[in-house]
């Protein structure tokens, strides 16, 4: 049951509209279809990056229309296949608190907030936070040291055992988990780039990097050397967060759920 307080935070990854291939917007409107079609829409959408392959102004416009059926607040950050002046241009200033020169900013859902970080380091894979894009973090942090909090950014600071994706999370990830470890209201630490659906220890809390919207990675662990996968349907992640209870993290999956009421609220179903 929910409470007028819960909150929840809808979180999709890496799109990567493509003007060469644009039958690549597809599940983007699927993801959007399924988030309004929750019984429990949620608050908030968030988007950790790469939602062009190549950064043209074109595929942003393809995404913004993919988009347009959501009603309810969109939040994007920057991964590494952005432009992210072309995204500042295109979505403006985006929630709170923003970090001149980046899209790093701050989401307000009611008791809880959300910290979008900017990885993006134009003509690079992997991701950092220099240019004062930490110091931000800890002090957005330390200005609310009780408020339930999730860290969004495109490059996970951990790897996941696959040699060429390891390569290029985020570099320093000791810096971050410093910050976040000082922190213990962070409740989760969310991420894209993978494309596959992890969950790891991290700073004290729980990084969870997510599968993308077309497709979820599910590496071969056996030839950790290479880049080999299976692919499986597309994923969003729902951030369910309960007054009292914390923070609950559903792993929905975007194409062919059907809906059945298994208990009414007084009996079993069959019963
Ligand atoms: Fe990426």
């Amino acid at each position: 049951m929910t409470t007028a307080k819960d909150v929840l935070v809808a979180h999709i990854s890496d799109p990567h509209v493509d003007s060469h291939s644009p039958e690549r917007v597809r599940p983007l409107r699927q993801a959007v279809a399924h988030l309004m079609s929750l019984p429990r829409r949620p608050d908030v959408v968030i988007v950790t990056g790469d939602l062009t392959e190549h950064g043209e102004a074109g595929e942003y416009e393809q995404f913004r229309g993919a988009v347009a059926a959501l009603d309810m607040p969109l939040y994007v950050i920057p991964g590494n296949h952005d432009d992210r002046a072309r995204m500042q241009g295109l979505f403006g200033e985006q929630g709170t608190h923003g970090l001149p020169g980046f899209m790093q900013y701050q989401v307000d859902a009611g008791p809880l907030r959300v910290l979008m970080l900017d990885t993006h380091v134009p003509g690079e894979a992997g991701g950092r936070l220099d240019g004062g894009r930490l110091e931000w973090l800890a002090e957005r942090l330390a200005q609310e040291p009780e408020r339930p909090t999730l860290v969004a950014l495109h490059h996970p600071p951990l790897g996941s055992g696959v040699q060429v994706m390891d390569a290029i999370t985020l570099d320093d990830p000791q810096a971050l988990e410093r910050v976040i470890t000082a922190h213990p209201n962070v409740l989760r630490v969310l991420c894209g780039h993978m494309h596959t659906t992890t969950t790891q220890a991290f700073a004290g809390t729980v990084l969870m990097t997510l599968g993308g919207t077309e497709g979820t990675f599910l590496p071969d662990l056996g030839q950790p050397e290479k880049f080999v996968i299976q692919v499986q349907p597309g994923l969003c992640l729902l951030h369910h967060w309960r007054p009292g209870a914390g923070l609950t993290s559903f792993t929905s999956v975007i194409e062919g759920g059907r809906t059945l009421t298994l208990y009414d609220g007084q009996k079993w179903a069959g019963q």
